[in-house]
């Protein structure tokens, strides 16, 4: 029998697999003339017969009844008359390798971003499509506005993720903050700080720079001088972990000097966020941006930001057009900031499932707990790198611990090891950039890249490589001073726990 007749045979006439599958009478009729089930049929078929007709079943017999083509007319045939040509004339524009699918090799990412992604974040991005203004995904919206809340230690309801990388977070900042004349007081200590007063002057604005050596942290006497000397700077802007130094500037205090001479303030915390204290709302900092793929280990391409009322009241009553369409906060405020939604521009949905999941995975683990991972891992592997004669860049007291520069010893070529790193270990450190570039390696540890396997790789790739390149280095004493750093943690640690417990008792 085919799946047809078995189909009728099962429920007793083709009138009752009619109504079962709720269809007319004549469909049914018309499957048992033609000896087949169409293949469309197969799930239902296999969910109505309990899987006593399996879809497998079904679908071999409707191809073989019925192969399905794939071609809808022969070869050369065209709608619009005769082809182009007697050849391909698309080939023309072909690329001239044969291109297979790509599949990129499984990496230790330790440099200064991108990090590696956990693997719940990976399964989540890769779930179906969905429309950015279907109601399953507004609600997944306000989730992650609410996670971005936590992160950030805010309040602010103009708290979400811009579609982009950091950048654009950055230049969003400065385009909505920043009017053409607006005096703005820029920090400088590294890379990013450069990139602010780009904006400023892109902006029209008049940057007043505070210059600081690479490596130290934003002095805050330095900036109240400045203030001083202007008392009409509109803005303060300056960068909370320098990534290409590995320095941390003292966010609070900053922040607090700008708002004694009435200033708004820009923090730049793509580096900090989720690896050392951000604290929004503590701190009263009024524009603050991010990015996906630092300690928050998300995909790159999303740039985490937070505004304050102050802010927003500021660019809504702005008597000139904000210059960027797709920046304008006045524009976007109708995708992310309303309860209505209206279409702004096509949001990157899967990217922000995955931003969602990141978030989760950071709340689940608890801020503190985060933060106190990457304060750990980074005690370890400066045990091992000191160990080895390496010697960081920056001072102890201002050290990041997510970002590690170290100084390169002489006369060891710089590239020569991160490509050996890589070729050899599948291992990724970063290089120094603009005045470092060539002299300091930078060891990233964030978000999910910050594990003790990691940090032991790390340290047992870089003794080999450098003891074969003739350096006076142990093979294997890296990983034992960071063996004993975390055993002496641990130590402390399970110390404390008895203390508590035994104050409990007490
Ligand atoms: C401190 C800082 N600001 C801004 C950026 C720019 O972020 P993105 O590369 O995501 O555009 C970076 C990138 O590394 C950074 O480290």
């Amino acid at each position: 029998m085919n799946c047809a007749e078995r189909l009728v045979a099962l429920f007793g006439s083709q009138a009752e697999v009619a109504r079962r599958l709720r269809l007319d009478r004549a469909v049914v009729s018309n499957w048992v003339k033609s000896g087949y089930v169409p293949a469309r049929w197969a799930m239902e078929v296999e969910a109505l017969t309990s899987g006593q007709i399996a879809a497998v079943e079904l679908l071999n017999e409707a191809n073989a009844r019925k192969p399905i083509r794939l071609k809808s007319r022969p070869d050369g045939e065209s709608l619009f008359g005769s082809p182009l040509s007697g050849k391909d004339v698309m080939n023309d524009f072909a690329p001239l390798r044969r291109i297979s699918s790509f599949h990129p090799p499984q990496r230790t990412l330790m440099g200064p971003g991108p990090t590696e992604i956990h693997p719940r974040v990976l399964t989540t991005m890769s779930q179906p499509a969905i429309g950015y203004l279907d109601p399953v995904f507004i609600e997944m919206m306000e989730e992650l506005k609410a996670l971005l809340r936590y992160v950030y230690q805010t309040r602010n309801p103009l708290t979400f993720p811009i579609s982009g990388p950091g950048s654009v977070g950055m230049e969003y900042s400065f385009v909505n903050l920043v009017a053409p004349g607006d005096k703005v007081v820029v920090c400088r200590n590294g890379v990013f700080g450069g990139r602010m007063i780009e904006n400023v002057q892109r902006m029209g604005g008049v940057p007043v720079v505070v210059d600081e050596t690479w490596g130290e942290p934003v002095d805050p006497n330095k900036l109240e001088d400045a203030l001083k000397k202007n008392r009409d700077a509109r803005v303060v802007a300056f960068v909370h972990a320098e990534t290409s130094t590995g320095v941390q500037s003292d966010a609070r205090t900053l922040v607090e000097i700008a708002h004694r001479y009435d200033a708004l303030t820009i923090v730049d915390a793509v580096t900090s966020l989720a690896g050392t204290p951000v604290l929004v709302d503590e701190w009263g900092v009024d524009a603050i941006y991010s990015a996906s793929q630092k300690c928050l280990s998300c995909t790159p391409g999303l740039s985490p930001v937070s505004f304050s009322d102050r802010v927003v009241e500021y660019v809504k009553s702005r008597k000139d057009k904000i210059h960027s369409w797709f920046m304008d906060m006045n524009l976007l405020l109708g995708y992310w900031g309303a309860t209505t939604r209206t279409y702004h521009h096509t949001a990157p949905t899967n990217a922000l499932f995955a931003l969602h999941e990141a978030l989760l995975l950071t709340h689940e683990e608890g801020l503190e707990n985060c933060w106190a991972r990457h304060q750990r891992h980074h005690t370890a592997l400066k045990a091992g790198l000191e160990s080895i004669g390496l010697t960081f860049l920056v001072k102890p007291e201002y050290q990041l611990p997510q970002m590690n520069a170290v100084l390169c010893p002489e006369g060891v070529e710089e590239a020569a090891v991160r490509r050996t790193l890589l070729a050899e270990f599948n291992l990724e450190i970063g290089a120094g950039l603009g005045p470092l570039a060539g002299k300091v390696w930078r060891f990233g540890i964030m978000g999910y890249s910050c594990r003790p396997d990691n940090v032991m790789l790390c340290l047992a790739a870089l003794g080999s490589v450098l003891s074969d390149m003739g350096l006076p280095v142990h093979v294997g004493d890296a990983e034992a001073a960071a063996h004993a750093a975390y055993a002496a943690m641990h130590a402390k640690a399970a110390q404390a726990k008895a203390k508590r417990a035994a104050a409990r008792a007490a």
